[in-house]
């Protein structure tokens, strides 16, 4: 019998994990709560934006991929693998409610001899403390009846150089045992796995990975803002820097970071620290810079256009966290959208993958622009550097044109950047 693979959670990782696992020859169920992703795959069609229709009616049509809302499907797996959002809560903190609802769902069909793997980033300690108890729940011991393991999603949507099972595989189990049985079912699917010690390393290097990133991006916003009144532009001073061939890696500045993973993993690791009585100020500096680097693109904006025009017009290019993708979580498009609305500037945005957004209650529809309807704004603001955006129109039609991703090459005196 060929063996059976759960996947939990079919969002932006567990699909592709579901379609990896699918390739590499095992029989998988994908489950998810969300109706409408149900009805997506049941009329073959995608919700992700590098997932074509067409790449979902393959799978859906292959006798060896099922998918249901019902729990009830994991009895028959041998390996389960969770994939559901790790947010958080109003106050910062993690917000687990989804990872226990999942596993609380699925105590009632968990039988002697499965392996249970979480994909979802969280803090250092999350599969020891949280999931053992609760799974224990169903009578069986974990380490004896129950393998339990942790692998971080290493995923980057929109990100097309990259084959998903050509990245990495960390991997890691409650016990010897536990790892023994990840490693032989990753192993099928990815290339190279990378075993570690416990779950709390796999968990933490996840965490690390991310908290990196915020960490330096942050801190090249603040060289970006450094440098703008200085009048030094950062983007030649970062490509001088990377041809040392040691000891400097770039990174970019932006309008802040956005998304599901990057300003949210360190938090969970913030909240961890600090029930330890421990300090996080990298952590704290980071998010601050983070959090007020779309105010600072807004007030460079308005700076920009001069005191001529009270309520100017501008047109955001972008909306999502990042190119390519159709994910408008924590994206910092939105805050400055709000910003200009609420200094009571006529806003309107482009996004190829955002159709509309609702904003304190009022729903704003994309537009298409040309270089002619350029014209009948102020500004234009490139927040995302989407593949398929019409640059070319952006540089003759807009009167001022700010460049936050530095995707405009060339000399204009109409274009700012960071
Ligand atoms: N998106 C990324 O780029 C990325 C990369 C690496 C890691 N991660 C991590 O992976 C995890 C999942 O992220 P995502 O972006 O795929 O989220 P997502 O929201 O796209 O997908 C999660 C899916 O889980 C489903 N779900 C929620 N509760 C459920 C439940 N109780 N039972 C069954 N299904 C349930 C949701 O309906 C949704 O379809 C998060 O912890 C995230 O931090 C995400």
């Amino acid at each position: 019998m060929t063996t059976q693979i759960a996947v939990i959670g079919l969002g932006y990782v567990g699909l592709p994990l579901a379609t990896l696992f699918h390739k590499s020859g095992y029989d998988v169920i994908g489950i998810d709560i969300d109706s409408r992703k149900i009805d997506c795959l049941e009329k073959g069609t995608s919700y992700l934006s590098d997932y074509s229709d067409e790449e979902v009616k393959q799978l859906t049509a292959s006798k060896r991929f099922r998918f249901s809302s019902e729990f009830k499907k994991i009895e028959t797996a041998h390996a389960i693998i969770l994939c559901v959002p790790t947010p958080l809560r109003n106050h910062q903190d993690p917000d687990l409610s989804y990872l226990e609802s999942a596993a609380q769902a699925m105590l009632p069909h968990l039988r002697h001899g499965q392996l249970v793997v979480l994909e979802s980033s969280t803090f250092p300690g999350t599969t020891e403390e949280v999931l053992v108890p609760l799974l224990e729940k169903s009578g069986l011991k974990v380490g004896v009846d129950l393998f339990l393991g942790y692998s971080p999603e290493r995923i980057d949507p929109g990100n097309l150089d990259y084959e998903l099972e050509d990245i990495a595989k960390v991997v890691s189990g409650v016990t010897e045992a536990c790892l023994h049985e990840v490693q032989a079912i990753y192993g099928k699917a990815f290339t190279s796995l990378v075993p570690v010690d416990n779950t709390r390393v796999a968990e933490m290097t996840k965490i690390l990975e991310n908290t990196q990133r915020l960490i330096n991006i942050s801190f090249m916003n603040e060289m970006s803002q450094i440098c703008h009144e200085l009048n030094i532009d950062i983007w030649q001073v970062i490509d001088a820097a990377s041809t040392k061939p040691y000891g400097f890696t770039a990174y970019y500045p932006g309008p802040g970071i956005g998304g599901h993973c990057i300003p949210v993993d360190p938090l969970y690791l913030k909240w961890k620290a600090n029930e330890q009585k421990l300090s996080t100020p990298f952590i704290d500096l980071a998010k601050k810079v983070n959090d007020e680097q779309p105010m600072y693109v807004v007030d460079r904006l308005e700076k920009a256009l001069g005191s001529g025009k009270k309520t100017p017009s501008v047109l955001l290019v972008g909306l999502t966290y990042k190119k390519d993708v159709n994910d408008v979580r924590e994206s910092v498009s939105i805050p400055v959208m709000e910003e200009l609305i609420k200094r009571g500037w006529t806003v309107d945005y482009h996004d190829p993958f955002v159709k509309d957004i609702t904003l304190q209650g009022k729903t704003y529809k994309g537009i298409q622009y040309d270089q002619q309807s350029l014209s009948s704004y102020d500004a234009a603001v490139i927040l995302t550097d989407h593949s398929q955006i019409d640059y070319s129109s952006l540089i003759k039609g807009s009167s001022l044109l700010f460049d936050t991703r530095n995707c405009i090459k060339g000399t204009y005196d109409h274009v700012i950047r960071l």
